[in-house]
């Protein structure tokens, strides 16, 4: 728990559900799974929910049908159906920055109308993404022409945070919906090796850069977006090339007219999508592109039918506020301060990564949405790898470490593409892994196995690990969207409980600031005046030699 003096009275702590939460910790909490198994053997198949084409079950969680009741009168008391209301309905939810939270108006379909602020916000998401299809098309057809009259073949998505993240996911876990003759790639690191390996092998002549960025200001993509712009010029020995090698994804057209991308090759969203919440806006232009304007609106649709799910759905049998119920579970009555997600697929590889920007920028925060001080844990440390790859490094730990990390076990029924056995044995390796780490190994199994005394302590695994395992029949376009919203509407139940702003990202800001003043420090051509700690000076010092020297 976060060490600190003030109690809020806007955050959860003070609701009559918690008190019962914390009594139910000090029961159900110190009992192992083995004996909540024992003593209600068929939880496996009560503790199960399906919504949007997922199944969770969540039967491996340290929770008895007592315990969720709690948590739904938790809910119940911090007003979460009035919460989810004012967000569907373009309320400023995101209180720090005055703004309406309003992804899910990106999935309605043409026929809904969500008015705010005098205009209907799904006319004008449908506008871009006609705008968005028909360019699609014309990529994918070849009509779409490059200034030397060639097709495009590669597409370089350049974007950070949230207008990378996402497609770089997705285009990833939708490979085999994507067109084979199309590649797509990725700049995000400022790092200039990012911008070099992405373009070393392409001809400039097939090659469409998608500069995305919500602000069109951050640093990062803008060098970028230099970069990739001098690599069009100096290839195509032409200025004006840039129109037909260039478009943009921003809600700032101002800047992007001053970069020279005309306003017809602009595609843009609009300040109630944040960034990490923007897959599914024009910042999945590299997306469409890949899948096509069909697929685009598979995903879509999974993301919706997980809005109505969460929507319409009594909190007992809720995907998203099941998920958020046990995260805030975890996190406050049995202080597991990381959680892990672990897809067994091979496509989902930066699914983990993706997660923990949605996760972590937007509840890794330390005060209420009033401005107090929160005197309770928040938003956990989020991060994995795809099985089966993890269990040969780092599930050593979640199996015998002294911290308890709760797992997403995430899987699908059948292959995209059958390959022998191989998707038998990858599903049972989850199924294998979710049992271990409830029901770990007891003494007495080892003694019954033979083991030498002398390594059964060595062997011993505890178990009591919680986990939930989400299936899904196959890995499609909707089936991602229908994930993604499900993590996002668990992610906005966390933060209703916790009381906290799960739209701003203040916290990223510092560095930025801090980076601007050193970038000029490193480069300045005499030595200026260095006011930081000693250790900061030293560093620039230090880089700044290191510069003189490669001269
Ligand atoms: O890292 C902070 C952040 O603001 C993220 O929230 C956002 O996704 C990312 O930067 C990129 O911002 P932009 O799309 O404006 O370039």
């Amino acid at each position: 728990m976060a060490d600190h003096a003030t109690t809020p009275n806007d955050g959860p702590r003070h609701h009559p559900a918690w008190r019962a939460l914390e009594a139910d910790q000090m029961h159900t909490g110190r009992r192992h799974l083995r004996e909540l198994f024992a003593d209600d053997p068929d939880r496996g198949t009560r503790m199960r929910a399906s919504g949007a084409g997922l199944e969770l079950d969540y039967a491996k969680q340290r929770v008895t049908e007592t315990t969720l009741g709690h948590l739904i009168a938790l809910a119940n008391q911090c007003r979460l159906t009035e919460r989810r209301q004012e967000m569907f309905a373009g309320e400023r939810i995101n209180v720090s920055e005055r703004r309406s939270v309003l992804h899910v108006a990106l999935r309605m379909p043409r026929s809904m109308r969500l008015v705010v602020d005098g205009a209907d916000v799904v006319t004008e998401v449908h506008d871009v993404l006609d705008r968005m299809g028909r360019f699609a098309d014309a990529v994918r057809s070849g009509r779409w022409r490059g200034h030397t009259g060639k097709p495009i073949t590669s597409v370089i998505n350049i974007g950070i945070g949230g207008s990378d993240l996402g497609p770089v996911m997705a285009n990833a876990a939708l490979r085999p919906f994507a067109q084979a003759d199309l590649e797509c790639r990725f700049v995000s690191n400022v790092d200039g090796d990012a911008i070099l390996d992405a373009t070393r092998d392409l001809d400039p002549a097939q090659t469409l850069i998608v500069v995305s960025s919500k602000t069109f200001t951050t640093r990062e993509t803008m060098t970028n977006a230099q970069s990739a712009r001098r690599w069009l010029i100096t290839g195509l020995g032409d200025e004006s090339a840039i129109a037909r090698h260039a478009v943009a994804v921003s809600t700032n057209a101002e800047a992007v007219a001053a970069f020279g991308i005309a306003p017809e090759n602009m595609f843009g969203f609009w300040d109630w999508v944040g960034g990490r919440y923007s897959m599914d806006s024009a910042i999945g232009l590299s997306t469409m592109i890949a899948i096509g304007p069909r697929g685009f609106a598979d995903l879509l649709a999974g993301f919706q039918a997980m809005d109505q799910h969460f929507l319409e759905t009594p909190f007992a049998a809720n995907l998203p506020v099941l998920m958020g119920f046990l995260a805030v579970w975890n996190r406050n009555f049995l202080g597991a301060p990381t959680t892990a997600v672990l897809p067994y697929s091979e496509h989902m590889h930066r699914f983990p990564a993706y997660l923990q920007q949605l996760t972590m920028e937007s509840n890794g925060k330390h005060v209420t949405a009033a401005g107090h001080q929160v005197d309770y844990d928040t938003g956990p440390i989020f991060w994995g790898e795809p099985g089966t790859n993890g269990q040969h490094s780092f599930y050593q730990l979640l199996h015998q470490g002294t911290t308890i990390v709760p797992v997403d076990l995430i899987g699908f029924l059948r292959p995209t593409e059958p390959v022998g056995d191989h998707h038998d044995f990858l599903l049972a390796n989850l199924v294998a892994q979710a049992q271990a780490l409830a029901f770990g190994r007891t003494e007495a199994d080892l003694h019954a196995d033979g083991i030498p005394a002398q390594l059964i302590p060595h062997k011993l695994m505890a178990g009591n690990r919680p986990s939930n395992v989400i299936l899904a029949e196959s890995l499609t376009p909707h089936t991602l969207g229908a994930l993604v919203a499900l993590y996002e509407h668990s992610v906005f139940t966390q933060s209703v409980v916790w009381g906290i702003d799960a739209f701003d990202q203040w916290g990223v800001e510092l560095g930025k600031q801090l980076a601007t003043t050193i970038a000029e420090e490193i480069v300045a051509p005499t030595m200026p005046t260095l006011t930081h700690d000693s250790s900061t000076n030293t560093l620039i010092t230090r880089i700044r030699a290191a510069r003189a020297a490669a001269g």
